[in-house]
């Protein structure tokens, strides 16, 4: 058999990781953004402090200050379940939740966000509050986070997100859905998980007090009634689940009448690192990935047939909140790298920048423990951070795999940004890909097929692999997400 179809079945068998959600490359393949002494920029330049040993380094990009931002704000990594990280999260929780560390976080976010001054003032297109549980943080915190942002840079027709568990929408001692009512933004949203309505797995994932059906549907009244919309997160493939149970979990999430449902195939495989994946009863109870296609496939017909539109691999949106201007914009922005910058406040915080003349980009991830055993506020992006600087090559693959976030890769835009075909650059990697019913390919356009959107993963991991094993050989070669905190992150999908 051809190489290249041996490589991309090996790579259907795996677990499918929703890397897509997150870009070429992935983390292993950074390194640090800067030495001891020395300052890495948004541009790219390497600057060295008073005593900093060592050469600098120019810019690598040309900044353009007239491309819109994307604003993330991680206030803090905490959550209050009571098993740890509801058992299969994947994303920085940070265990146990802890009062002062999240202080201390906090801080750290703020401190973030005052160093956008450094930025030309620019339109910010959406802020996503974020990471967690973004709603545990009190309301003044967000208020004060938001007003600095402000200052800097153009809110007023952004769209803004917080995100956060169910029941801390509804807290009354701080009123975070009166502050984002309020705000003076274009679009206001949240967005909450529900994972499932099942209540026995919700008392395993340790969610009891996040709420119930009940809790759900007050959240989303109480947010209409304050013209937010409401976007929830449906876990399938738990452990034993049936079919007919993951459908119910649609229907239900239909019912509530969601303008955003999100649907997320458990990622849960033996190494992963989450406290499910250590338990070979729930592993062995996954299904296969032909089995969980075949889901996939159903419960998104389901969501079309209730009059959802997909807009991202993950992501269906009610029509009426997709025809108008309040469509949910960031996630599809981000995945939209040719026209948006991003920057990561806080812990964890991602920033992409791009110079699309150049055919150049920088990425910049925001990292270290220390930040929380020290609370010292190092300026971005120091010796703890993390950097990539993307070449031609990696440029155009950090396009594709955005794009195909979105299920589709616009050939034209490619051939107008890098002057060269993309089905021909890729044309062993897409033939192999068509063979196996992952994508369809015309002149305009390579989209994904239904069942690719499953394999999405696979996909641009063949994709990618070539340039990956390259630029591997300079990379920190940290575990996915272990580089920015080694407790509590997982390579599935945080
Ligand atoms: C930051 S969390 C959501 C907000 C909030 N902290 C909550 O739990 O209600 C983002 C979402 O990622 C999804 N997620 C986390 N770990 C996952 C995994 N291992 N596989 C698939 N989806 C996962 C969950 O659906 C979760 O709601
Ligand atoms: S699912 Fe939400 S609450 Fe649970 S650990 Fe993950 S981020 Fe925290």
């Amino acid at each position: 058999m051809h190489p290249t179809v041996d490589a991309l079945r090996a790579r259907m068998d795996r677990p499918q990781r929703h890397r897509l959600l997150h870009g070429y490359p992935m983390a292993p393949l950074l390194r640090r953004a800067a030495h001891k002494g020395a300052r890495r920029l948004a541009d790219g330049a390497l600057e060295l402090g008073k005593d900093g040993a060592g050469a600098p380094e120019p810019a690598w990009i040309t900044l353009d200050h007239t491309r819109p931002l994307l604003v993330g704000i991680l206030p803090h990594a905490q959550c209050t379940p009571t098993v740890e990280g509801c058992g299969f999260c994947t994303f920085p929780h940070g265990g146990r939740y802890d009062q002062l560390l999240s202080r201390g976080q906090q801080m750290l976010a703020r401190h973030d966000v005052e160093q956008l001054a450094q930025l030309p003032r620019r339109q910010v297109a959406a802020v996503y509050f974020g990471g967690g549980t973004a709603n545990l943080v009190r309301e003044e915190a967000l208020r004060d986070l938001f007003d600095r942002l402000t200052r800097h840079h153009d809110v007023a027709h952004a769209e803004v997100t917080l995100e956060g568990v169910p029941a801390l929408f509804l807290t009354t001692f701080s009123d975070r859905l009166g502050w984002l009512a309020d705000l003076p933004a274009a679009h206001k949203r949240i967005s909450m998980g529900i994972q499932t309505f099942a209540p026995d797995w919700l008392e395993r994932m340790g969610r009891r007090a996040f709420g119930d059906a009940g809790t759900f549907a007050r959240v989303v009244k109480r947010a209409r009634r304050r013209g937010l919309t409401v976007s929830g997160d449906l876990l399938f493939d738990l452990p034993g689940q049936t079919l007919e149970d993951m459908r119910e979990d649609v229907r239900r999430a239909v019912e509530l009448g969601l303008d955003q449902v999100c649907v997320y195939h458990l990622v849960l495989y033996a190494g992963l690192g989450t406290p499910w994946s250590k338990d070979p009863a729930l592993v062995a109870a996954m299904p296969d990935n032909e089995a969980a296609c075949q889901h996939w496939l159903q419960l998104r017909d389901d969501l079309l047939a209730a009059g959802y539109v997909q807009t991202t691999l993950t992501n269906f949106e009610r029509c009426e909140a997709h025809d108008g201007p309040r469509r949910f914009v960031y996630e599809e922005h981000s995945f939209t790298p040719e026209r948006y910058d991003a920057v990561g406040c806080g812990l964890h915080g991602i920033s992409t920048f791009l110079d699309v003349g150049g055919r150049r980009a920088v990425k910049l991830v925001r990292g270290a423990p220390q930040y929380l055993n020290r609370w010292a506020l190092e300026p971005p992006w120091t010796e703890h951070d993390y950097v990539f600087l993307y070449d031609e090559e990696d440029t155009l693959l950090l396009h594709v795999t955005r794009s195909l976030a979105r299920a589709r890769l616009d050939l034209c835009v490619v051939r107008e940004r890098f002057g060269l075909d993309a089905a021909e650059r890729f044309a062993g990697e897409l033939a192999a890909c068509a063979e196996a019913g992952l994508v369809v390919l015309n002149d305009r356009e390579l989209s994904l097929t239904p069942r690719g959107m499953f394999f999405a993963d696979a996909v641009v991991g063949l994709l990618a692999a070539g340039r990956a094993a390259v630029v591997r050989q300079h990379a920190a070669g940290q575990h996915t997400l272990g580089l920015i905190e080694r407790r509590a992150m997982y390579d599935g999908m945080g």
